[in-house]
């Protein structure tokens, strides 16, 4: 059985919903495991989540772009990683990631890349979206997957007058799934 874990915060309940897409796009996957951690739960160093985030074959990164940025409580708990890093224990691990903003753009492409940079500094495998880019043509439109049209990774787009029961859209929704199906596929051919 793989193990996926699907590290994410969200501050009012959009990102969440992007994260519990994700997860049911990596349960799409026989034989391969789901755990969603909300980074709060990580706060302290004895949780039990620290364990399981050691022992997966990938970890998916997500949070909500705020100010242009990974949000304050995501960033902390990439700091709260260096820990790893010292150890270089997460090496050779699969990595994603996934944003949420209210913008279409909205400077989101800054987070994807800065959970790039945190991956990369553990050693891990960046595993890109690999969506061709959706609602950019004449026969396209904003129920295309990949309607933000995105490489690094899955990007949400939740209208800021709109609660996390309508937003974001169903077509960021099964892009997330789309990339943690992606992810889960790829720890069958990465790892024993
Ligand atoms: C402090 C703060 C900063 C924000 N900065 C941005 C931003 O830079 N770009 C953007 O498009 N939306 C921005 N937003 C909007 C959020 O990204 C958007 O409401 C998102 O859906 C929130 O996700 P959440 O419910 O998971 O927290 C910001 C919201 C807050 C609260």
């Amino acid at each position: 059985m793989k193990e996926v874990c699907v590290v994410y915060h969200s501050g009012y309940g959009h990102t969440a919903r992007q994260a519990a897409a994700v997860a049911e796009g990596v349960r799409r996957v026989a034989d391969v495991n789901c755990t969603e951690i909300p980074v709060g739960e990580l706060e302290h160093m004895e949780s039990g989540h620290w364990a399981e985030l050691d022992s997966a074959d990938a970890i998916i990164f997500g949070c909500p772009t705020y100010m242009g940025a990974v949000s304050m409580d995501f960033k902390r708990f990439m700091e709260a990683t260096s820990g790893r890093w010292m150890e270089m224990k997460w090496h050779d691990k699969l990595a994603a990631g996934f944003t949420n903003s209210g913008s279409q753009n909205g400077d989101k492409q800054n987070t994807l890349q800065s959970l790039v940079s945190l991956a990369s500094q553990h050693g891990m495998v960046w595993i890109s979206l690999n969506l061709m880019p959706g609602n950019n043509s004449t026969t396209g439109s904003v129920d295309d997957v990949n309607r933000l049209g995105s490489y690094l990774g899955a990007m949400a787009q939740s209208n800021v007058d709109a609660g996390p029961d309508v937003a974001p859209p169903e077509a960021d929704l099964e892009t997330a799934r789309l990339l943690g199906q992606r992810v889960a596929e790829c720890t069958h051919r990465w790892t024993a």
